[in-house]
């Protein structure tokens, strides 16, 4: 007679047969793939279980833009195109913080590419600066609200791990709050914008300033006076910044 490795298990009484899923969870045999391979019941199942997810704050920038991409830690998963990550240099002395994707940068998968981010590019060529040298570009959430609403509290905080590592990692200079929502998220502070306008504030020993964003400056031309201020402001903080950490002019 010609018996199978169970059956012949199972006529000396060593029943059931364990198998491990694909996740490490043992699971009796009948219930198995039989693409799975075959372990005693006393095998440890430990010992075949998949690596515990890396903790957000030991992710590096590939391992980061590979979770974010994939994030589903709140509803606005649902409806995006895609995760806008941000854009720019991984080494910037410069970091803006916008509120989160709209139409355009879902489909396109960068931050600020429609009108209001023409006008970024332009407060930054005011600034002898631009997206990509020196300056990275991110936002306060990763996917576009619907109807590009501003994002909800829970929705920036549960963003919120993936905007703290960016800023880990990237470690800018200054970084610029641009509107209400990133001042919320970055400072957890609700004040009106206009009282937090020129004031330095700190994240983690990092400048930090507000100012206008830029969609509203598109519709009040006249702040963007105040604007400039802001961002002379900022340039001041962050040649501060540089001297205190006792950086050389030559
Ligand atoms: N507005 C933002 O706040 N962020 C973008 O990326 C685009 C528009």
């Amino acid at each position: 007679m010609n018996l199978s490795r169970e059956q012949m298990l199972a006529e000396m009484g060593i029943t059931p047969i364990w198998r491990l899923r694909e996740s490490g969870e043992a699971v009796p045999a009948d219930q198995a793939p039989d693409t799975l391979p075959a372990v005693e019941a006393s095998a440890p199942a430990a010992v075949a279980s998949p690596a515990a997810p890396v903790a957000v704050n030991a992710l590096d920038w590939p391992d980061l833009a590979a979770r974010v991409a994939n994030c589903k830690a709140c509803s606005l998963c649902e409806q995006r195109k895609q995760a806008v990550l941000g854009v720019g240099d991984l080494q910037p002395d410069w970091l803006f913080i916008g509120e989160g994707p709209g139409a355009e940068e879902d489909v396109k998968g960068e931050p600020f590419v429609g009108q209001a981010g023409k006008l970024l590019d332009n407060m930054l060529a005011a600034l002898d600066l631009a997206r990509g040298n020196k300056v990275y570009i991110g936002n306060a959430v990763k996917c576009r609200p619907p109807g590009n609403r501003t994002p909800e509290a829970a929705e920036m905080a549960a963003c919120w791990p993936w905007l703290e590592r960016q800023i880990e990692l990237l470690r800018p200079k200054i970084i610029v709050l641009l509107g209400k929502a990133a001042m919320h998220a970055v400072l957890h502070d609700d004040k009106s914008l206009a009282s937090m306008r020129g004031k330095r504030f700190e994240y983690r020993g990092i400048p930090v300033v507000v100012t206008y964003h830029p969609a509203y400056l598109l519709r009040n031309l006249p702040d963007k006076a105040k604007a400039w201020e802001d961002l002379l402001f900022a340039r001041r903080c962050l040649r501060e910044a540089g001297s205190v950490a006792g950086e050389l002019p030559f």
